[in-house]
C-alpha cells in the first residue's frame, strides 16, 4: 500500500465533484482505520484564496482578468501545497497511509482561464512546478445537464452555456496536453454510478 496519496476531483461547474470527494472521503474513512484523510479545496480560504472569490465576484470583463486570476490562483495554490497538502502527505505515522482529497487543482485554472482567452500553453507552464496528483479525476459532463443541476444557485459567470463548453472543451484536451496520470469519468450518469468508478480507480492505486 502506497503511504500517502495525491487525489483530485476537477470539472466544470455542477460535474458533482463536491458531491464525488464527499462519498469518497466517506468510502476511504470507513474502509480502514490506517487511512488519515485530509479533504481540501482550491481557491483555498487564505488571502489569495479570497481575493479570486473577490474577484469573480466583481470582475465583469473576463478578458482582462484571465492573467490577473491566474496568477491569484497560482500563488494561492502554491501556499496550499507548503503549508497544507505537502505536510500532509510527509507527515506518515507507522503503518498509516495519508490520503489528500482536492476538490479542483490546476486542471480547473487551465480550463477556466484558458476559455476566459489566455494561452493553454501559458497556464501549463505557470502550474508546472506544481506536484501532480497520484490520480486526478476530471468529472465530464454536458454542460446544459451541469447547468440544470446547479439551477438553484446564483449564478456566477463562468456559468453560462458557451462559457461552460469552452471550459469544458479545455477539461478534455488535458490528458493529451499533460503528463498527468488523469481519468475522465462520465458525469452524467446517476451519482452512484459516477461514484463506483472513481471508486475503482482508486482502488486500483491503492492497493
Ligand atoms: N451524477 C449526478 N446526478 C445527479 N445529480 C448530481 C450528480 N452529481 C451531482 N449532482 C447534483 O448536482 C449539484 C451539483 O453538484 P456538486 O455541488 O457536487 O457539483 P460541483 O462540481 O462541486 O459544482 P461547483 O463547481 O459549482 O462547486 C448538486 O445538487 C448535486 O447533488
Ligand atoms: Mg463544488
Amino acid at each position: 500500500m502506497k503511504k500517502s496519496l495525491f487525489i483530485v476531483i476537477d470539472g466544470i461547474d455542477g460535474s458533482g465533484k463536491t458531491e464525488i470527494i464527499k462519498l469518497l472521503h466517506n468510502y476511504l474513512f470507513s474502509k480502514s482505520k490506517k487511512y488519515r484523510i485530509l479533504t481540501t479545496r482550491e481557491p483555498t480560504n487564505g488571502v489569495y484564496g479570497k481575493s479570486v472569490r473577490e474577484m469573480l465576484a466583481k470582475e465583469k470583463d473576463p478578458l482582462s482578468s484571465s492573467k490577473k486570476l491566474m496568477e491569484l490562483f497560482v500563488k494561492d495554490r502554491e501556499i496550499h501545497l507548503k503549508e497544507t497538502i505537502e505536510p500532509f502527505l510527509r507527515n506518515v505515522k507507522g503503518n498509516e497511509a495519508n490520503i489528500v482529497l482536492c476538490d479542483r487543482y490546476y486542471y480547473s485554472t487551465i480550463a477556466f482561464q484558458g476559455a476566459q482567452g489566455l494561452g493553454i500553453q501559458e497556464i501549463i507552464d505557470a502550474n508546472k512546478s506544481f506536484r501532480k496528483p497520484d490520480i486526478a479525476f476530471i468529472l465530464d459532463v454536458d454542460p446544459m445537464l451541469a447547468l440544470e443541476r446547479i439551477q438553484y444557485r446564483k449564478k456566477e459567470k463562468f456559468e453560462r452555456l458557451e462559457f461552460m463548453k469552452k471550459i469544458r472543451q479545455n477539461f478534455l484536451k488535458l490528458p493529451e496536453l499533460l503528463e498527468d496520470n488523469i481519468r475522465v469519468i462520465n458525469s452524467s450518469k446517476p451519482l452512484k454510478q459516477v461514484f463506483e468508478n472513481v471508486k475503482k480507480e482508486t482502488g486500483r492505486i491503492i492497493s
